[in-house]
């Protein structure tokens, strides 16, 4: 069987938790702060900040701008669950504006529908890891004061108008959860060019903690371990390698995909530098068989499939118990949560497999 997901693992990871675990400083430490550096000067921001996961990265960010009961935080309804989560978890409100549907990105224009005097930040998701339109959405922050997060989770590497994502907002929140493009693990990261939210996430990650035992607020444990900051270390000097295989499978895959009637391939803009954390294909109404069948199908050939998202985050149980829908109706996000199919496009997938990934579903519909 294909695998939907496999992390790239191998010895220098292994001997760089061995450094670690001999070094006898296994939480918080140099290895952590090496990381950082690391990061930052990758993504070309002043600042990173290790935490223990992407939740925790957005938790924190909304924290450190003191979003709060009474707030509003647009975003997208076609997303993991984290996303909106951590407006949940500040007591605030999530306010769901519908997708592009060629990108499966936030809709600038219906961002700008939803603001009120409440609206406090926008978060946009580089979903699948195809960038956001964050030029319109910097300027709709701007024009009515909003802070302007990025969800980067699943698009480490992707670039926008030349910029690497995690720098193109006022914040970003990255994960490294062993299915996204690079792993510790468990982790997290914060990017900024703010040294004071930078400084405060710092804080609240550890319990507020000033100077040694003197705490001068509510923080929390959301620290990363030197454990997974030498994993990651050594991810980060793979990621470019790794994102140009998922780039040659997408380009494979979509060669031949573009050609199989019902199938829409995923879209790279011109202006963007996709990652494929996920390959995602539409398959519409016109593909003579269902989306789950085809599903289905795929797995009878040893191919693995995932369906991300199957439902837009306000029919999820937990919103409709809260009584939290689109107030536009979100008819895209919904039809996305309908016809969307992931493939493997992971690092671990060769040129061939590929190849034999594409032409299998082209093989299911021409018989
Ligand atoms: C878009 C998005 N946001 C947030 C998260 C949360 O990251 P984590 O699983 O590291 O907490 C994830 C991934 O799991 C994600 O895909």
């Amino acid at each position: 069987m294909i695998p939907i997901a496999r992390p790239i693992v191998d010895d220098e990871e292994i001997e760089a938790v061995a450094r670690v675990l001999r070094s006898g400083i296994l939480a918080h430490g140099p290895e952590v702060e090496a990381f950082e550096r690391e990061f930052a000067e990758y993504i070309g921001v002043d600042y990173a900040v290790a935490v223990s996961s992407g939740t925790a990265a957005l938790d924190l960010i909304l924290k450190a701008y003191r979003i709060r009961h009474g707030d509003e935080v647009i975003t997208t309804p076609f997303t993991f669950i984290a996303t909106a989560n951590a407006i949940l978890y500040q007591g605030a409100r999530p306010v769901f504006a519908d997708i592009d549907p060629e990108t499966y990105n936030l809709d600038p224009d219906k961002v700008l529908e939803l603001i009120t005097p409440r609206t406090r930040a926008i978060i946009a998701v580089h979903l699948y890891g195809h960038p956001a339109d964050m030029k319109p959405l910097r300027e709709i922050a701007e024009d009515h004061n909003l802070i302007l997060i990025e969800d980067a989770a699943q698009a480490h590497g992707a670039e926008y108008m030349g910029k690497k994502v995690g720098s193109l907002g006022d914040v970003a929140a990255f994960s490294f959860y062993p299915t996204k493009n690079m792993t510790t693990g468990e982790g997290g990261m914060v990017t900024t060019s703010d040294k004071k939210i930078a400084e405060r996430i710092r804080l609240l990650r550890n319990h507020g903690q000033a100077e040694k035992y003197l705490h001068t607020e509510l923080g929390y444990n959301l620290r990363m371990t030197s454990i997974a900051a030498a994993i990651g270390r050594v991810q980060l000097r793979k990621l470019e390698w790794m994102n140009q295989r998922r780039r040659e499978n997408a380009e494979t895959m979509t060669k031949i995909l573009q050609a199989v009637k019902g199938i829409e391939p995923p879209v790279e803009k011109p202006w963007v530098r996709h990652v494929y954390h996920q390959y995602v294909i539409r398959v519409t109404d016109s593909f003579p068989l269902t989306r789950d069948q085809l599903a289905e199908k795929l797995r009878g050939h040893g191919i693995a499939t995932a369906v991300h998202y199957p439902r837009a985050i306000p029919d999820q149980p937990l919103y409709k118990s809260l009584g939290i829908d689109c107030p536009q109706g979100c008819p895209e996000a919904r039809r996305a949560a309908r016809q969307v199919l992931s493939l493997p496009v992971h690092p671990a997938v060769t040129i061939e497999q590929a190849k034999t990934i594409a032409e299998t579903v082209k093989q299911i519909v021409e018989g």
